[in-house]
């Protein structure tokens, strides 16, 4: 399938799900050749065989973001199937609402295992290989989380703002090398992550209303009134893998219908 991305490796993390398939899809129209990954490895093969059946380039593999041993096999996996590594999605993620006082150490550690550590040792092994190409493409999912506060949710914002740091902090380092490191900031988007979320928000504050009415309240908060989808999301990482975005490193960008415009 030729496209912005034709024949290009891309590693999609979380891809079994939300804006991980559906970017990893979108990235399969534009021609790339993409490992999606999952820690649920019938998802991960789904998502795997929509871009198959459309007659993209893809494979799939199992792997827990907070295991390093099977982060390194991922790697090993991409660049023995497609000869190198042109980019990384880390966007596999995980809910966790709280306030500072509510939250337990092992919700805290838990969330930021799956949702900062393991964004950081992706990155780690996949840039001794970009490196030597002297050419790599890495893109974080934050959230507007990282720039905004938002309530009772602790360790979720402190990983989102970690990871908008850590991208500015990387596309320094490796600048030289010519890789690009990005992040994108979405919005709000109804995913399995965001009713989950706002369920358990629900619950915790023993609300009568339903999931569906406390997202279309959040929708009328949007200045664009209504929430994401999921394409809003999956393109804006097509374009940032893509050369067109070729000068732009070190941002964090929101995708959020001018949610932190306000
Ligand atoms: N949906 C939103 O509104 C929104 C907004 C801002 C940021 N994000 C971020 O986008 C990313 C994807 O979220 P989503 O909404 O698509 O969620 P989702 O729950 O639909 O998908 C997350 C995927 O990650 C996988 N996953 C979870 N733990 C894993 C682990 N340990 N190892 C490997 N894979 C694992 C899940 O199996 C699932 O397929 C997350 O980082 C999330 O924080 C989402």
């Amino acid at each position: 399938m030729a496209g912005r991305l034709f024949k290009k490796s891309i590693i999609v993390t979380g891809a079994g799900s939300g804006l991980g398939r559906s970017s990893a899809i979108r990235l399969g129209e534009e021609g790339a050749h993409v490992l999606c990954v999952d820690i649920n490895p019938d998802t991960a093969k789904e998502t795997s065989e929509l871009i198959l059946s459309a007659g993209g380039a893809s494979t799939f593999y199992q792997a827990d973001m907070c295991s390093e041993p099977e982060i390194i096999e991922m790697v090993k996996q991409a660049v023995d199937s497609t000869g190198g590594i042109y980019g990384l999605l880390a966007n596999a993620g995980i809910a966790g609402t709280g306030a500072a006082h509510e939250t337990s150490l092992s919700d805290w550690n838990n969330l930021m295992d799956v949702s900062l550590t393991g964004k950081w040792l992706c990155a780690k092994h996949v840039l001794p290989h970009m490196m030597a190409q002297k050419f790599g493409n890495i893109i974080f999912q934050s959230s507007i989380c990282a720039l905004n506060g938002f309530p009772k949710l602790v360790a979720y914002t402190a990983a989102k703002g970690a990871i908008a740091a850590m991208t500015r902090q990387m596309a320094t380092d490796y600048a030289d090398y010519n890789i690009r490191v990005n992040a994108i900031a979405p919005g709000t988007i109804e995913t399995e992550l965001v009713r989950q979320t706002y369920k358990q928000r629900l619950d915790h504050a023993h609300s009568d209303i339903t999931v569906d009415e406390s997202l279309a309240q959040t929708a009328s908060r949007y200045p664009l009134g209504r929430l994401g989808q999921e394409v809003d999301i999956s393109n804006m990482a097509a374009f940032l893998f893509s050369e067109e975005s070729g000068w732009m490193t070190g941002t964090v960008i929101p995708v959020d219908g001018g949610y932190t415009a306000k």
